[in-house]
């Protein structure tokens, strides 16, 4: 770890626990064969879904359905349909988008779902089930599964050639058992729901050439305290509840089990807050150890595993998972520059010099520990976006976060945020440049993963409107800056 990574780290870390109530991100310092076995029998099995249908979106089936297996083997029983993309882990870079604020909310993603509710008290997934009636809490939850993400979405995902989409999700869409956990099953107070639109969008991956890299975004009790999480709280209890560690362990191998032949890559955990302490960072390392050998008993040895970096830096797990420890496991490292004073007081071109220095911090890592992908990165250069820091809450760069005497007023957000229809041609320009340098450095490793593809109300945040205001190309090889960090 370099020195600018220590120094980084200190104050982030002191950063982070007077804030970190708040803030969706800190740090910048910062083929599958085919196995239908017997294990699939379990509760939720593949909705049926005509995938030839377009302009309806019919709910997706929550019933078991063992026709469904059963017609899908051939006669003979060798295993064939549900067959994931061959993707050339390797050879070939990952380039794709997060499916951000679906299966899991986000309030500045989808600010009117949390609109919607009436109650400005209402700030996550945790207090929607919480704080509205059950009927109530389905009713827009289902609505928002239904047409925030549709098959056609996927269509225009592989028309940009894209070949990834990371899809987050909360462990208590997960519906794991009793037979599978001596943990509590209850996803209470959180709405359950969301299990079989994952499911069908593992169908429509598949359909369109996509593989899956499948996110546990929220664990119990909260690994980060972000509202991302599920749960935004200043007291997430995740790392120091062996309980809830135990219950993501169980989580992990039942969706292993489910699904692990129709994904390419498990992350076990996104985002886990490994700044807390010790405790914490002992916490997080061992249930990666116990989290990959449940999804390898359950799922085999083709899935990929996917690990973060705990927002200790990659540095920190040199040689963890690697063989005979591991293998086929995968480093997610998360790329923001927007979450602090000190990256918002840098210029743009120092904002491009940064993200440079990873080509050589990432490059070094995967050179000697795992595969590393750039699982979250965006064209964002202010916090501006509404909501971003949370529902309720203002922006760091025109000082509406916590304002006071302390905060630092970088600048207006007019013209940052929002449609992109008045943007300036130089602040798309900007936003061109800042996205080829980290499709480069994303590139110099596995490849990369933008968050996201839709925003309701953040153009720069989102892929989609990317492609329509033209500052993502629609071939994600073409370059106007080529060789940036050369
Ligand atoms: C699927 O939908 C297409 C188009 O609507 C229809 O022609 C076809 O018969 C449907 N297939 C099944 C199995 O329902
Ligand atoms: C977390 O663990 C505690 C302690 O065992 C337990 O009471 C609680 O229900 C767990 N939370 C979840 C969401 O499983
Ligand atoms: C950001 O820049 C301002 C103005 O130069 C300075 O006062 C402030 O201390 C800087 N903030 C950080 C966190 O470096
Ligand atoms: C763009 O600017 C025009 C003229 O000022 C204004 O009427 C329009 O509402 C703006 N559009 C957006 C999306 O902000």
């Amino acid at each position: 770890m370099s020195l600018r990574h220590l120094l980084f780290n200190h104050i982030f870390i002191s950063f982070c626990i007077i804030y970190f109530t708040t803030s969706r991100h800190y740090v910048s310092a910062k083929t599958q064969k085919c196995r239908l076995n017997s294990q699939k029998q379990a509760v939720f099995q593949h909705p049926v879904i005509n995938s030839t249908t377009t302009g309806t979106n019919a709910p997706p089936s929550t019933t078991t359905s063992h026709s469904t297996v059963t017609s899908m083997a051939s006669s003979t029983g060798s295993p064939t349909p549900t067959a994931i993309p061959n993707f050339a882990y390797g050879v070939d870079k990952i380039r794709g988008v997060n499916l951000g604020g679906w299966l899991v909310l986000e309030p500045w993603i989808t600010p009117s779902v949390f609109e919607s509710t009436g109650n400005d008290q209402i700030v996550d997934e945790f207090t929607m089930g919480q704080l509205l009636d059950t009927a109530t809490a389905q009713a827009i939850l289902k609505q928002h599964w239904d047409t925030w993400i549709t098959e056609d979405d996927f269509v225009q995902i592989a028309a940009a050639g894209l070949n990834h989409v990371r899809i987050p999700i909360g462990y208590w869409s997960i519906p794991l058992t009793s037979s599978g956990t001596s943990t509590s099953t209850s996803p209470a107070p959180y709405t359950p729901g969301a299990w079989p639109y994952l499911l069908r969008a593992l169908t429509w991956a598949r359909n369109h050439g996509i593989s899956v890299i499948v996110d546990l975004h929220g664990a119990p009790g909260s690994q980060n305290g972000y509202d991302n999480s599920g749960q935004r709280t200043s007291n997430p209890v995740w790392g120091v509840t062996p309980d809830n560690i135990t219950r993501t362990v169980d989580t992990l191998r039942f969706m292993a089990k489910e699904i692990g032949d129709q994904v390419s890559v498990i992350e076990l955990l996104n985002e886990g807050a490994g700044f807390r302490g010790n405790d914490w960072a002992t916490a997080i390392r061992g249930f990666f150890g116990n989290a990959y050998e449940a999804v390898r008993e359950a799922a085999g040895d083709e899935v990929k595993v996917m690990i973060g970096d705990a927002f200790l830096g990659v540095n920190s797990w040199t040689n963890f998972l690697t063989p005979p420890n591991g293998h086929d496991a995968m480093m997610d490292f998360h790329e923001y520059q927007i979450f602090s004073d000190l990256e918002l007081n840098r210029t743009f071109d120092q904002h491009i010099d940064f993200a440079c220095t990873y080509t050589q911090t990432l490059g070094s890592y995967e050179s000697t520990s795992l595969w590393t992908v750039v699982g979250e990165w965006s064209n964002a250069l202010t916090d501006c976006a509404q909501w971003l820091n949370g529902r309720g809450i203002g922006a760091r760069w025109d000082a509406t976060w916590f304002p006071g005497p302390n905060s630092q007023f970088h600048g207006s957000c007019n013209g940052f945020t929002g449609n992109w229809e008045n943007w300036t041609d130089d602040y798309k320009d900007m936003l061109r440049k800042y996205w080829e340098v980290q499709v480069e450095v994303g590139e110099t490793v596995q490849g990369w993963v933008f968050w996201t593809w839709k925003a309701e109300n953040a153009d720069e945040w989102s892929y989609q409107k990317g492609l329509e205001g033209g500052w993502i190309p629609m071939d994600p090889t073409d370059r106007k800056f080529p060789n940036i960090c050369a």
